[in-house]
């Protein structure tokens, strides 16, 4: 089975550079480079130095030893840095599955981590979120932890901070998890991209380690408005961390060396920025749900925060289908959302939290300004 085309993208790239009001994209509003340079205090001779030529297959030595003092236990041999965290997770998917084997995962997901999976012949196991976004409780709940893991899969896909519905894994959850990986045979993946902005201090938790089959997957672009620099990484056992460097290099072999050069000074300096882009993020998720409440914007009905990343999903009016509820709201008023729809789900939108505070307002006003169109979508 092929690769399907990957239906978020389509979207984005169509609209993303042209929306007046971008509420639907799941990163932070992208820095330019002089800004960053500010902002981590950087000397431009330092960059003027810098060789042009490649840089190591397994991704520069200070930056992989930079990337390991995020999680606990990790040398700078288990980190393999990769073209995005979508690099890493082909990767993965390509060692760890054939024909015919089990992967659980949570659902609504990222397209790429199901559709590669599903491409290797891979079975899936769905859990579904979505009854806990009209719950009150946090995390991801007992019940869907067990289902997870329910008929031993081979490889189990954990997604936290959960893109697109913003769920992180609280306390209860990591006791439950403990609890379930200690006697897991099989591989268990946790894509940790949005890792960095959780409403956990500092760094959010990770998952890597819980058992000896485990491997995490981590990014800083899309956290902190780096999208272009495409630098993400790859974590786990160092004989495996070996198999994924040679597949890497059938793949993008390496990283521009420019990238990982700014990714490195980030790191070293990321504090700051990171407070400044979370307060952000939650004035922007705290005016979304002001208007939710208040019932100012058209269309939508209730909306759970998210606990960590970037995204949420809320919940559309009965009756109004996803895909053209979102194409008028860009029509009539120039905001742009994306259907849950592309999510092969319906019901919801996605939201994204990531721009400026003030264009964020702006969309929110623009957005109130929706009338009748949404009562007459409800109508054809
Ligand atoms: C959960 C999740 N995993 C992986 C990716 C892919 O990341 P990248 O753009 O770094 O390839 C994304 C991108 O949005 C994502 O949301």
């Amino acid at each position: 089975m092929g690769l399907r085309e990957f239906f978020i993208e389509d979207r984005l790239e169509k609209f993303r550079t042209e929306a007046p009001c971008n509420l639907g994209e799941s990163g932070i509003r992208n820095l330019h480079l002089d800004q960053l340079t500010e902002y981590l205090n950087l000397d431009w001779r330092e960059l003027g130095k810098l060789s042009l030529a490649d840089s190591p297959n397994s991704g520069r030595k200070d930056l992989r030893e930079e990337i390991s003092k995020l999680y606990s236990n990790v040398s700078p041999d288990q980190v393999l840095v990769t073209t995005g965290t979508g690099e890493a997770l082909f990767i993965a998917f390509h060692l760890l599955l054939q024909k015919g084997d089990l992967t659980s995962l949570f659902w609504p997901a990222f397209q790429a981590l199901y559709e590669v999976p599903k491409s290797l012949g891979a079975n899936l196991q769905k859990v579904d979120l979505l009854p806990r976004l009209e719950s009150k409780e946090l995390g991801f709940g007992k019940e869907n932890l067990n289902n997870l893991f329910q008929n031993s899969p081979k490889l189990i896909i954990f997604n936290h901070p959960h893109n697109p519905t913003g769920i992180i894994a609280e306390e209860e959850d990591k006791n439950d998890l403990q609890r379930l990986t200690s006697n897991f045979p099989n591989w268990i993946l946790f894509d940790e991209h949005y890792r960095f902005l959780s409403e956990e201090e500092d760094l959010g938790w990770s998952g890597f380690g819980l058992c000896e089959n485990s491997i995490s997957t981590g990014s800083i672009t899309k956290c902190f408005g780096v999208m272009g620099l495409r630098i993400g990484w790859l974590i786990g056992p160092k004989d495996w961390i070996q198999k994924a460097r040679s597949m890497k290099d059938y793949l993008t072999h390496t990283v521009s060396p420019i990238s990982e050069f700014l990714a490195l000074k980030l790191l070293q300096n990321r504090k700051p920025l990171q407070s400044k882009i979370k307060e952000t993020l939650c004035a922007n998720i705290r005016n979304f749900a002001h208007a939710t409440q208040e019932g100012k914007l058209p269309g939508i009905v209730s909306f759970k925060e998210p606990r960590g990343g970037v995204v949420g999903f809320a919940k559309l009016q009965t009756g109004l289908e996803s895909r053209k509820f979102a194409d008028l709201l860009y029509e009539k008023v120039g905001v742009f959302v994306l259907p849950s729809a592309d999510f092969e789900t319906e019901g919801y939108i996605r939201l994204g939290f990531g721009e400026t505070e003030e264009r964020f307002r702006l969309g929110l006003e623009r957005w109130s300004n929706l009338g009748s169109e949404v009562i007459a979508l409800l109508n054809k």
